[in-house]
């Protein structure tokens, strides 16, 4: 559906742009919501995808029937672009981005945006905002948002008759606080997606159903829980996540890495990235299988993997009355940092990049 001909960015020439005098502390960034200045936003109604246009309005107009409004019918995305130390700009694997929002829109009925759209319109945003990238070396990054929502008159369950993409980002710094600091997790008999439900899809639906176990995990007393770990929805004996991130895990002889598989994990292009990391770079064999919560006593180390939380080591895990601690209690493994070297070294542009891995915004 659609197509990205009529796809050009027709609002302000680039001399003509506003450019927000910007005063952030980069050393103290989190993950908040900062305004900037522009957003991409483009129109698809019956069956194309009309122009897209910058915007420096951050507010949406749209009809009080929306689908994305009551029946959830949208799907967005999250990717980075990184300042490297050349100064240049890398974006990464944005067309990973682009296949798994096609995805979605097929599992929600909407239109799929073209992948060349789709990395066309995150090129623009990170050029016209280019001065909130944080600079090299300060651990920040600019953090995109890509989203599609249902819009226009209707009242039935039904597809919209109208959708909205747009792009916008943030200067963002950690997910969880402490870079390569150990995080406790706890385990949550709420379940973020159904057997055979809208797991895979990255709709706001599972993230609505998220709210309350991250709120219960981290309001849990006696340890200080960073968020819920999600079990397999069917038997509840799996590990599938860990908040909005990927598990994996290094079996004890510290020679396979290891994650979840199941139908119902969003399939994170953190996760795929360190498969290939950790069989091509670090020797491990690797595995997409079965982890049980009963049986970790079989893995060293432990982490959450994914744009936002990057990798952030598990410290332990708590399961009704029992607490695992993987490895020694405030250090990250051995081989959980240097994955997250060879991840990071890759996204900043100071290690090589397996092919197409990384798309020079600048
Ligand atoms: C539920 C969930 N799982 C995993 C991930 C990690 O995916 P990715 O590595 O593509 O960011 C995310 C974040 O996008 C997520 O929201």
């Amino acid at each position: 559906m659609g197509d990205s001909e009529g796809m050009t960015v027709n609002t302000v020439t680039p001399d003509a742009r506003k450019r927000s005098e910007v005063n952030i502390d980069w050393a103290s960034l989190g993950f908040s919501y900062i305004r900037t200045d522009y957003r991409f936003l483009a129109h698809w109604k019956e069956g194309a995808w009309a122009a897209g246009t910058l915007t420096e309005d951050n507010m949406l107009h749209i009809a009080e029937g929306s689908t994305a409004l009551h029946y959830g019918q949208q799907c967005f995305e999250g990717l980075k672009a990184y300042r490297c130390q050349d100064g240049s700009v890398n974006l990464f694997r944005p067309d990973q981005n682009a296949a798994r929002m096609q995805a979605s829109c097929r599992r929600l009925l909407m239109p799929e945006v073209p992948s060349e759209m789709f990395i066309e319109a995150c090129r623009q945003v990170v050029q016209a905002n280019e001065h909130f990238i944080p600079p090299y070396g300060t651990g920040g990054s600019l953090y995109l948002r890509p989203f599609l929502i249902g819009v226009g008159d209707n009242i039935g369950v039904r597809p919209a008759p109208e959708f909205i993409f747009s792009v916008f980002c943030v200067p963002v710094g950690p997910y969880f606080k402490g870079g390569l600091t150990p995080m406790n997790f706890i385990t949550t008999q709420f379940d973020r997606a159904a057997p055979h439900g809208t797991g895979a899809a990255k709709v706001g639906g599972n993230y609505a159903a998220s709210l309350l176990p991250h709120e219960e995990a981290a309001h849990t007393r006696g340890r200080t829980f960073a968020d819920a770990i999600y079990l397999d929805p069917a038997t509840h004996t799996k590990i599938e996540e860990v908040g909005a991130a990927n598990f994996f895990a290094i079996t004890k002889d510290g020679k396979k890495f290891i994650t979840p598989k199941s139908p119902s994990i969003l399939p994170s292009i953190t996760k795929y990235s360190l498969l290939h990391l950790a069989e091509k770079r670090l020797g491990l064999q690797v595995e997409e299988g079965d982890v049980y919560i009963d049986q970790l006593d079989g893995y060293s180390e432990a982490g959450a993997c994914g744009t936002a939380a990057v990798i952030t080591p598990i410290g332990g895990i708590q399961h009704g009355e029992h607490f695992h601690q993987f490895g020694v209690e405030g250090q990250p493994g051995p081989l959980t940092r240097r994955l997250y070297d060879e991840l990071v070294g890759i996204q900043y542009g100071d290690k090589d990049a397996p092919e197409g891995w990384i798309v020079k915004v600048q």
